[in-house]
This record gives C-alpha cells, sequence and structure tokens, in this order.
C-alpha cells in the first residue's frame, strides 16, 4: 500500500482522487490546498487530512507520495520541496516551465532516492501502445510524415475561472499546457526532432499567450512533421489527433480526445486482422489514462522501477517545447538541442 497526498485540490485533483479509489494498493491520506475550502470535499468525501500549509502538508509522516496538482509554474519549486522532504513526486503535466529547474529536479529526486514521476496520461492510452508498437515493429516500413493535431474551443470563462490562467509565468502557453500531450506523443513515438520553424498568434482570446500555433518539424529519420494547436475552435472541440504515415502503413488516431482509431492499414496485416484490432481497441473504455499513470507509480515505487514516464523522460518534450516558443520569437527555423 502507498499513501498518497495531493497538493492542489482543484480541477485535475478530482481525477486522482478518482483513480487512488480504483486503485486497490494505494489511497489518499492528505490533501493540501492553500485555499483551504477547496480541500473540504476531499476531506468529507474521502476522509483525507487537510492542509493550508505545503511545509505542514510535507511534514505528515503517512505522506510517502505527492501528487502535485497546483498551477504548473509553481511545479519545480513545490517538487524541490517535496524530494528535500523525502516523498516519491507524481507531477501533473507539464512537468515543468523551466528547463534547468526540470533538470535540478531530476538531479535532485535521483540523489534523494525518490521517484519522480510526470502525468502524461495519453501515453497509457490502449490506442496509442498500439500505435507504439506499429511504430517499434517497422509496421510502416520507411516513415515519411505525421502530424499532431489540438483543435479545441476553449471559453473565455475557462481562462477567467483561476488567476494563473492564460499568463506566461504559471501557465506557460499553449503548447505547455494544452498540446504538450500531443507534442510528446510526436516526440516520443517519432522522435528525436531535428529542427522546428513555427509561428503563433493571439487570435481571439485576452491571454498572455499564443492561442493557435503552427509548426513544421524536420525528425533526425528523415520524416517531416506538422504540429497545430489552437484553443479558438468554433463552436466546440473538434479534434485531438495523431497520424502517421510511411511507406508501407497508414495511422490515424484521433476523435476529440485522441481516443479512436481512424485508419489503420498496414501491407503487414490482412484487412481482417486490421478491422478486428479497430474494433477491439476502439471498443475499449475511452479512459484518461490517470487511473494507469497513478497505477504505474505505485509499481515504480514499490518495485524499485522507473515511471512510465519519469522526470528525465519528461524533460525530452520541454526541449522541443523550447525551440518552438524560440522559433516563434526569433522568426527562425531552430535546432532542438538537449543540453
Ligand atoms: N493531465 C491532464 O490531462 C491535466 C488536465 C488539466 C490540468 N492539468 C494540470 O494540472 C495542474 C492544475 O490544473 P487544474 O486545472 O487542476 O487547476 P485549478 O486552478 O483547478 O487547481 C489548482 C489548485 O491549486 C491550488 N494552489 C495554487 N497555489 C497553491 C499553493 N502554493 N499551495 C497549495 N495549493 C495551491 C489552487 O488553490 C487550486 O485549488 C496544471 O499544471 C495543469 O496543467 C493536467
Amino acid at each position: 500500500m502507498v499513501d498518497f497526498g495531493i497538493v492542489g485540490c482543484g480541477h485535475i485533483a478530482k481525477k486522482h482522487v478518482q483513480a487512488l479509489e480504483e486503485i486497490t494498493d494505494a489511497r489518499l491520506v492528505a490533501v493540501c490546498d492553500n485555499d483551504l475550502q477547496r480541500t473540504v470535499p476531499f476531506v468529507q468525501k474521502h476522509g483525507a487530512r487537510s492542509y493550508e500549509i505545503y511545509k505542514d502538508f510535507l511534514e505528515d509522516p503517512e505522506v510517502e507520495a505527492v501528487i502535485i496538482c497546483t498551477p504548473s509554474g509553481l511545479h519545480a519549486a513545490m517538487g524541490e520541496k517535496a524530494a528535500h522532504a523525502g516523498k516519491h513526486i507524481l507531477l501533473e503535466k507539464p512537468f515543468v516551465l523551466d528547463l534547468n529547474e526540470g533538470k535540478n529536479l531530476v538531479e535532485l529526486c535521483k540523489s534523494k532516492g525518490v521517484k519522480l514521476g510526470v502525468v502524461h496520461p495519453n501515453r497509457a492510452k490502449a490506442v496509442v501502445q498500439a500505435l507504439g508498437k506499429a511504430v517499434n515493429g517497422g509496421w510502416f516500413d520507411k516513415i515519411t510524415h505525421a502530424s499532431a493535431m489540438l483543435r479545441w474551443n476553449r471559453v473565455p470563462e475557462y481562462f477567467n475561472i483561476a488567476a494563473w490562467r492564460g499568463t506566461r509565468e504559471l501557465d506557460g502557453g499553449i503548447l505547455f499546457n494544452q498540446a504538450i500531450h500531443n507534442i510528446d506523443l510526436l516526440n516520443w513515438l517519432l522522435g528525436p526532432v531535428d529542427e522546428v520553424f513555427a509561428y503563433g498568434a493571439t487570435q481571439l482570446h485576452n491571454i498572455e499567450y499564443e492561442d493557435v500555433c503552427v509548426c513544421t518539424l524536420k525528425l533526425k529519420s528523415g520524416a517531416l512533421g506538422i504540429i497545430e494547436a489552437a484553443v479558438t475552435l468554433y463552436p466546440e472541440n473538434l479534434e485531438e489527433s495523431i497520424a502517421i504515415f510511411g511507406s508501407q502503413g497508414t495511422a490515424v488516431l484521433g476523435g476529440k480526445s485522441l481516443s479512436k482509431i481512424l485508419e489503420w492499414k498496414f501491407s503487414c496485416l490482412t484487412e481482417a486482422e486490421a478491422k478486428c484490432q479497430i474494433e477491439r481497441l476502439n471498443n475499449g473504455l475511452d479512459a484518461a489514462g490517470h487511473k494507469e499513470v497513478i497505477g504505474d507509480f505505485v509499481k515504480a515505487i514499490t518495485q524499485n522501477l522507473e515511471p512510465l514516464v519519469s522526470g528525465k523522460e519528461a524533460l525530452k518534450v520541454l526541449y522541443l517545447v523550447k525551440a518552438i516558443y524560440q522559433s516563434i520569437s526569433t522568426n527562425q527555423p531552430v535546432k532542438v538541442t538537449t543540453d
């Protein structure tokens, strides 16, 4: 049994609590929020101890692992404090907004002997796992190009509901907040990326960062790629998709939240085999993946394994995001470096 504490009792914390309830060898013992009112439902419904001060929460000896669900710009500093307190750390995405802070946290967790995981639930989805198998199994043969699309709607209230949203300092930008999952998948499946060229624009929202971004990629493999991220779609979310094209395969995963196989054609599969795989995968539950991520983190702690997405692994997508932002600000192609 691993005893968890959650800091930041807002929107996403609810998913973590639900996941913890469904995992037999994990339980919620404490919650923390600097707005104490927000902890009330967690105390009433789940019997967790509540804290207003993060330092006091970290001193709770029963808390073995901390799930950090606070605004993104606070992740690094709060992670550092948790590591010093000897707690295992599962950080919501984006891992951090500053690469150096991320690198320091990875090193600190290593030296303190605590696990550091980052929540990228899309990687745990069955359709994505199947796509990973197809890529790693060479089903596409030569991969020619790929795309990741996030075409979502965010109403002004989404940004107005909390002061941190839409800010550079605490929210980061569309590539950190909304599109990080899709960029991570493209990079994880097909990376590393060699060079990027991108444009960003604030088209509709009254926020500090871009609400539309388009980016072209040259992958080290020679394949080309496109990322499109927008939170301006009328009148509702349209799609979250990833497509990979090769000389012997075509795969498109999509739906509003990347949950379905739309195209699945490979020369190594008969039509009947492909149809059977599509039916099996598309009839599975459209799980958000938080349960799988936490279940995996419990295993990482109890069996001394690397988490599904470790801090070190999560840094990889941040190098790419940094290069894309650099391209937007300089209006130049930018090489993706990892130092
Ligand atoms: N993995 C996903 O699919 C996913 C989805 C949504 C959000 N997120 C991430 O989760 C994080 C939180 O997002 P959210 O939508 O839940 O935000 P939210 O605003 O609903 O909740 C954040 C909570 O943190 C609390 N908080 C702020 N500063 C604090 C501090 N210093 N100490 C303690 N508590 C503090 C706030 O009072 C609030 O209750 C963000 O990093 C976001 O990117 C991930």
